[in-house]
């Protein structure tokens, strides 16, 4: 396994992240331990989860308990998302940040979180009081490094200049959704990320598994997470285009004698500036695919078939776009709701404008 500095922090991660939230319920207990213990026997030592993943954080902590394996993984974990009806149960204030990283500490049955995210931005707080927060956690021990999730380019700088300005912790990583589907953030967060030391660690690799390979142009579209909804809008122009390359890659994959998840692991492994893919292996022959990934290597030539069917930069889906917080799906839509007597917007979980708002989560349920 190969393991890479998490930006510019002294962290190392493995390549391979085990991303838990789907499959890591009690009700697939066995499974999910079965998925980590393979996991860190073959080098990965890096575990994502949130808060609103469910039984996620319960899980992964009782497994690292009974297996011991605690000290041996990088714990990632994330708040932010609505954990509660309450005005507090959201967001990245000093209030909501405390609570949720006890909430997810006993979850997590732990004392410590490696790695502690801003799930999703909270546009009415401001970043120093999310990082003054963030800086007293690192401080209290309970925290060790910080990062974001979905954050625009810039919201992140802004981050890094207020942890400079009064020597709090920075920073250290972004979690986009990221595949040969989408490369937009390399227009400029990966940039960006390369020059300030942030580590990418995409999520969304094989797009929700739009890139397992069992989506197909031609042909009925079996069992799988995503295929009820991929079969209501197969008509859907972006799904159409995707299924077109769809059928341009997998001779690639072929030609290596792997999967088209495979592939597209590797690849994602091999792009600039990326430090560690979060994988959503929810079932054990997932995972030694995905540690079959680890092991391939994506040729210059392949790299350049790959950027004549998806150009770097452009996107066939826009996971990117769809995920990232925009103020014009905030203050600009029509569906987000003002917050009485503060002239701040949020989005209206309730009617369901929150899938507007980037929580990719429910978009393939
Ligand atoms: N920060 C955020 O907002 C955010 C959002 C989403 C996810 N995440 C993190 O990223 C992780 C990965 O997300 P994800 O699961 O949605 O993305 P993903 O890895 O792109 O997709 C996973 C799906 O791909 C299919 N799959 C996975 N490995 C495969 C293999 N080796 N061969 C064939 N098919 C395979 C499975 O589909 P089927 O289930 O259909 O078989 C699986 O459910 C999550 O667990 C979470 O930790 C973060």
């Amino acid at each position: 396994m190969e393991y890479r500095q998490l930006g510019k922090s002294g962290l190392r991660v493995s390549k391979l992240c085990i991303g838990t939230m789907v499959g890591f319920t009690f009700q697939n207990y066995e499974e999910a331990k079965k998925i980590i213990e393979v996991g860190i026997d073959n080098g990965i030592n890096f575990i994502d989860t949130a808060d609103c993943y469910g039984e996620s954080e319960e899980v992964v902590g009782k497994i690292l308990k009974e297996t011991g394996k605690r000290e041996k993984v990088v714990l990632a974990t994330k708040f932010g998302w609505y954990m509660g009806d309450g005005p507090n149960d959201y967001g990245a204030s000093i209030k909501h940040i405390i609570d949720a990283c006890e909430t997810s500490l006993k979850r997590l049955n732990t004392d410590y979180i490696d790695l502690y995210i801003v799930h999703v931005v909270d546009p009415n707080t401001p970043m120093e009081e999310t990082l003054y927060a963030l800086n007293k956690l690192v401080k209290d021990g309970k925290v060790r490094y910080i990062g974001t999730s979905k954050h625009p380019t810039y919201l992140i700088l802004e981050g890094i200049f207020i942890s400079e300005k009064y020597g709090w912790a920075r920073f250290v990583s972004e979690q986009p959704p990221y595949n040969i589907l989408d490369r937009s953030i390399e227009n400029e967060l990966i940039p960006m990320a390369i020059r300030y030391g942030i580590g990418i660690t995409p999520f969304f690799p094989l797009g929700a598994g739009l890139l397992s390979g069992k989506y197909r142009k031609e042909g009925e579209i079996k069992e799988g997470r995503i295929a009820k909804k991929i079969m209501k809008i197969k008509e859907d122009e972006k799904i159409e285009k995707s299924l077109d390359v769809i059928e341009k890659l997998i001779p690639l994959a072929e030609n290596k004698g792997i999967t088209l998840a495979e592939f597209s692991l590797a690849w994602l492994m091999h792009m600039k500036g990326i430090t560690s893919v979060i994988h959503g292996a929810r079932k054990l022959e997932y995972l030694l695919s995905g540690l079959k990934a680890c092991n391939v290597k994506i040729t210059e030539e392949e790299l350049k078939q790959v950027d004549e069917i998806v150009p770097p930069g452009t996107y066939v889906y826009p996971y990117y776009e769809e995920s990232i917080w925009r103020p014009s799906r905030m203050f600009y839509s029509s569906s987000a709701r003002r917050i009485e007597g503060t002239g701040a917007f949020i989005p209206d979980h309730k009617t369901g404008s929150d899938k507007k708002s980037g929580y990719p989560a429910d978009r393939f349920k």
